[in-house]
Order: C-alpha cells, then sequence, then structure tokens
C-alpha cells in the first residue's frame, strides 16, 4: 500500500514557532515555557516509525505536519496516511493534518477531527464522559476573567493543569495544591505560563494504570493495562505521573522503574478496568488506537483521569513509552504494532 506518515519533530515545531510565532507571542513577553515543543517528536523517532512501516512492505513517505503539507498530499496523494502529528498552535492543533485529509479524501489512522480536538481539551472531553456516565474525577474550568467562588465545591489536594495540553506540559509535582492560596497562586502562574484556561480537578490517589486499544467495535484488543508505580518516584513527590516523572527523573541512561506491564490485577479488577475502557472508547467514538489514563478511587473504582487518541510511540524500551510497552508485552514487536494500526484503518477504509 503507498502510505505516507505525518509527524511533528521537535525541530519541525521549533520552525514553525520560528515563522508563525511571532503573532502569538509579541516579542516583549515572556518565552514560552520550557515544556513548549513537549510534545514534538525526536527525528530518531521518526526514522524508526519510518523503517518499521517500510519493513512491512509498504510503499512509504514521510511528511513533517507543516504548512506545506496540504500541497505535498495533494500532488502525490497516497492510499492512506498513518498520522502521528501533534501540531504547535491551538487547542485542535492534533486535528488539522485529519482535517487536511478529508479536504482531500485520503483516508488516515486513528480518530476524526472533532474527537482529536474533544480528547485534547480536557475539560469538554470529562463533560462527554459524564454524560455517558463514565466515572472522571470532579472539576472546575477557570478562565482569566472568571471568579474563583466556583473552587468552593473541590475538595483539597487538587490538582491544577493547562486545559488544552499533553505530554505532561504544565503538569508538575508542585501543581497539585493543599490550600486556596497556593491554589490561586497556581491559577495564575497557570495563564501566565500557558495562555489558556486551567483545570483544576479533585486528586484521586489510587493506583494508576494507562490502557492502549488498537481496533474498532467488537473487534477492539485491548492490550495489557501498564501500571505507574509511585513508589519509584523520589522521596516526597506527589504519587502522581508529572513532566519531571516523565521528562527529567526517568532518562534513558538512568531509567525510574516507573512501569509494571502486565499490571499486577485481580480478575474483578480487570474485568472493571475493561468494561471501562470500551465503555469510554465507545463513548467518544475513538477509532483504530488510544490509550487512556484511568485511576483508583477511594472506593477501589476505576476513574477516567484523560484520554489520548494519538498516543506517544517512542521505540527504544528505554524510553519508557506507555503504547509501545504494551504491545510488547501483548508480543507484537514495533512494526507489528504499526501494522496492526495500519490495517485496522485499511479495513475501515475498504483498503484492500
Ligand atoms: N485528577 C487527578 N487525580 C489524580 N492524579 C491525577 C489527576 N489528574 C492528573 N493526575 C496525574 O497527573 C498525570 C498527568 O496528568 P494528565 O494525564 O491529565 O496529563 P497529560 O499531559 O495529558 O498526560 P499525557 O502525557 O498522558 O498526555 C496523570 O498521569 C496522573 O498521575
Ligand atoms: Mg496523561
Amino acid at each position: 500500500m503507498k502510505v505516507a506518515v505525518t509527524y511533528s519533530t521537535k525541530e519541525g515545531l521549533e520552525k514553525e514557532f520560528a515563522e508563525f510565532g511571532g503573532r502569538q507571542f509579541s516579542g516583549e513577553d515572556e518565552p514560552p515555557p520550557t515544556d513548549f515543543f513537549a510534545e514534538g517528536d525526536s527525528s530518531a523517532t521518526i526514522d524508526s516509525v519510518l523503517q518499521a512501516i517500510s519493513s512491512l512492505g509498504h510503499d512509504l513517505r514521510g511528511y513533517e505536519a507543516d504548512a506545506d503539507l496540504c500541497s505535498r498530499l495533494r500532488c502525490d496523494p497516497p492510499q492512506l496516511v498513518f498520522n502521528m502529528a501533534e501540531g504547535l498552535f491551538g487547542a485542535s492543533r492534533e486535528s488539522y493534518v485529519p482535517t487536511l485529509c478529508e479536504k482531500l479524501c485520503i483516508p488516515y489512522t486513528g480518530s476524526d477531527p472533532l474527537v482529536l480536538a474533544v480528547c485534547l481539551n480536557k475539560a469538554k472531553c470529562k463533560e462527554l464522559l459524564s454524560f455517558h456516565g463514565i466515572a472522571t474525577p470532579k472539576f472546575v474550568l477557570v478562565s482569566e476573567e472568571m471568579s474563583l467562588s466556583a473552587l468552593k465545591k473541590l475538595r483539597f489536594p487538587a490538582i491544577v493543569k493547562p486545559n488544552c495540553e499533553g505530554s505532561s506540559k504544565g503538569v508538575f509535582n508542585d501543581s497539585v495544591v493543599k490550600d486556596f492560596e497556593s491554589l490561586r497562586a497556581k491559577i495564575e502562574n497557570n495563564f501566565r505560563q500557558y495562555s489558556q484556561a486551567a483545570i483544576v480537578e479533585e486528586l484521586i490517589l489510587g493506583r494508576e494504570f494507562t490502557v492502549a486499544t488498537i481496533g474498532n467495535g467488537d473487534g477492539m484488543e485491548i492490550l495489557p493495562p501498564v501500571e505507574i508505580c509511585h513508589s519509584e518516584l523520589p522521596s516526597g513527590a506527589w504519587p502522581i505521573y508529572s513532566y519531571e516523572a516523565k521528562w527529567i527523573w526517568d532518562r534513558p541512561e538512568k531509567p525510574l522503574k516507573i512501569f509494571d506491564c502486565p499490571a499486577k490485577l485481580s480478575k474483578p479488577l480487570k474485568a472493571k478496568i475493561e468494561k471501562l475502557i470500551r465503555r469510554t472508547v465507545s463513548a467518544m467514538g475513538i477509532r483504530d488506537w488510544c490509550r487512556t489514563d484511568i485511576r483508583l478511587d477511594s472506593e477501589g473504582n476505576p476513574q477516567v483521569i484523560e484520554i489520548n487518541p494519538l498516543p506517544g510511540i517512542l521505540p527504544n524500551p528505554e524510553d519508557n513509552s506507555c503504547f509501545p510497552k504494551a504491545a510488547r508485552s501483548a508480543g507484537y514487536s514495533y512494526p507489528q504494532m504499526l501494522g496492526k494500526i495500519i490495517d485496522c484503518a485499511a479495513r475501515r477504509n475498504g483498503i484492500k
């Protein structure tokens, strides 16, 4: 099959920032936060993805998802786009490639533009989950012009996160607050650093899992859950999978043993988790692949923290990337994992 991989490298995002960023960040302001490019992939990751998909026998090209992507896809349309582009600007940035593909009538892997945008908007996503009766921690969305009185209904400890980010951007160890004054300071810091609404959530502190899925409908496969072992974090750190935990305390040269996969689960807990995942994927209209973060509440019931319909897929096992880890645990090599995602998108689109 003629396949095009679309991606956002860190270098590509930096170029995009240099060309267009001035319109959003007027020169005098603070520079973008240190984690601004955290969602971009390294060239090494992209090379591994390209190599793996080529090894499956596909006729392959790879494109940075920059402003010229539309004309590249138009000049040489593939039969399928394998999309892993995170984008840079705006809360709907993950929808850029799927929207282009829809305009050009090119089938692509993964969820549609609406689902990608909703899942990147934590509050909107939680509103939808609640409509479907799916448990998720209580929250309040705070915009700059709003009074903070609505926050009085939340219990401490609470966590403050930028509403539309991923890769733990803006989720630091000190994002957890225990009193109203620190909450107010954290929210102000969020506006200054991330120029967007803050979501404040009650913290639920039970076991945490992230669950990868591949496929659609009844054929969807739930890969072995990965447990986040907070006990491996430095002493005194909050038991959360923060930016520090993901990118600073855990490095390939000094990996944290933070994951257990397959997670050790009793039969009833496994069944509860699987039921929650199936309901979540179906309620949100997720396609082909996804990774859902969940945590147990004080009664031992799983709640959805957030949904990643465009999950990270760092190839190197030392990089501790959850989706490939779950796939390895299910017995799939890296190329087999990518092949399965491509196959379900192809099947869904009637491509032989
Ligand atoms: N309400 C909550 N209760 C308990 N822990 C939470 C809550 N919200 C976030 N966390 C912790 O913070 C981590 C990061 O939060 P979240 O998953 O929302 O951020 P993200 O940047 O979207 O993550 P990802 O890297 O998966 O895209 C979670 O994995 C979890 O450990
Ligand atoms: Mg997460």
